[in-house]
């Protein structure tokens, strides 16, 4: 039988992070055995609010390639591809562009949080605005049944559907629906930034890259947000929004001891340093391997882009015969 598909990817605007890596590069990775997976690096859709910015998201590229690889994204199963170069997605993305109202994108909560974040006010780029769209083709590409995501691309996988099912209605079943993966933790579908803010972001500098040095990481660690009402060791402290606590609830794997140390620090007598100093342990045991074999691809620039361009060639082909469908459905296979 043939395996079921899987579609992801990310902006190349800036290095991944550890919000990334549990949100959804750990669901790729263990996923990409029993699926056939896209992953794709959206630099078309990062162009849409860097437009002026293109030695940024070219430099990008390779950055999140070398992220893909260093958490164990294997290419010889995996088809990590540029999105640029799959002229295809373009095409698709004109002809879903009239299956849409202007009313339905100016409602996408995932864009109108963008856009109040970079500031647009009435100022949007048209492609921004329509960027969901141009992602609905990205995944309907590849006939993609699975995409995993951090939680706030579901509006966008939700929109996806919505095209699907006006598209296969008027011109026939040719589309597959797709489905949104997301972590069922909630702190796990979106990490929190060392802040204590909602979401790990690069504009907030609240991150904890995947390349970060240990020295990076154990400083990261140790200005995290605590519980600030928390003065004196011997006080008893709050857990409930604790960053150190969500971490710890995240990423450790004994749960006992960390709810031994919730009730230590709840009863008073623990202090931040120490907790810190453990979720220091904990962190850097999982991002060590990582950041070596990051280190290792490195190296070799050269061969991470020559991974990409083969295995770009490959999802050219897929897109290819979707389109071809696509045509013939939408009666504009003239030649044919
Ligand atoms: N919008 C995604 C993000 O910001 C990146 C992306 C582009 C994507 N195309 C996609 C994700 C298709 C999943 C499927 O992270």
């Amino acid at each position: 039988m043939d395996k079921k598909i899987i579609l992801t990817g990310d902006r190349p605007t800036g290095q991944l992070h550890l919000g990334h890596y549990v949100g959804s590069l750990q669901n790729r990775v263990k996923l990409q055995h029993e699926y056939k997976q896209f992953i794709m690096i959206a630099d078309v859709q990062a162009l849409t609010d860097n437009a002026e910015n293109p030695e940024k998201v070219r430099q990008n590229v390779l950055q999140v390639a070398l992220d893909y690889l260093a958490v164990g994204i294997d290419p010889k199963i995996s088809t990590i591809f540029i999105q640029s170069l799959i002229p295809e997605i373009a095409e698709l993305t004109i002809f879903y562009l009239n299956l849409v109202t202007l009313a339905r994108l100016q409602r996408n909560p995932t864009v109108k949080d963008e856009m109040k974040q970079k500031g647009f006010g009435s100022n949007i780029p048209a492609g921004f605005l329509v960027y969901p769209v141009s992602q609905a083709a990205d995944i309907t590409c590849f006939n993609a049944n699975l995409v995993p995501v951090g939680k706030d691309q579901i509006p966008h996988i939700e929109q996806t559907a919505e095209i699907v099912r006006k598209f296969n209605n008027v011109y026939g079943h040719v589309l597959v629906e797709p489905q949104a993966l997301v972590p069922k933790d909630e702190n796990v579908a979106r990490l929190p930034g060392t802040d204590g803010k909602a979401k790990m972001s690069k504009s907030l500098g609240n991150t904890i890259y995947l390349s970060d040095s240990k020295d990076t990481i154990y400083s990261k660690i140790m200005s995290m947000y605590t519980d600030p009402n928390h003065l004196k060791v011997q006080d008893p402290g709050n857990i409930e929004g604790n960053t150190v606590f969500t971490y710890l609830d995240v990423f450790d794997t004994n749960k006992e001891y960390v709810q031994e140390l919730k009730e230590h620090y709840k009863r008073g007598g623990l202090g931040d340093v120490k907790v810190k100093k453990y979720l220091n342990e904990v962190l850097q045991n999982i991002l060590e391997p990582i950041r070596i074999r990051r280190q290792e691809f490195e190296k070799n620039p050269d061969y991470v882009m020559q991974i990409l361009k083969d295995s770009t060639q490959v999802a050219r082909q897929e897109a290819q015969k979707t389109m071809q469908e696509v045509r013939r459905a939408m009666k504009i296979n003239y030649f044919e």
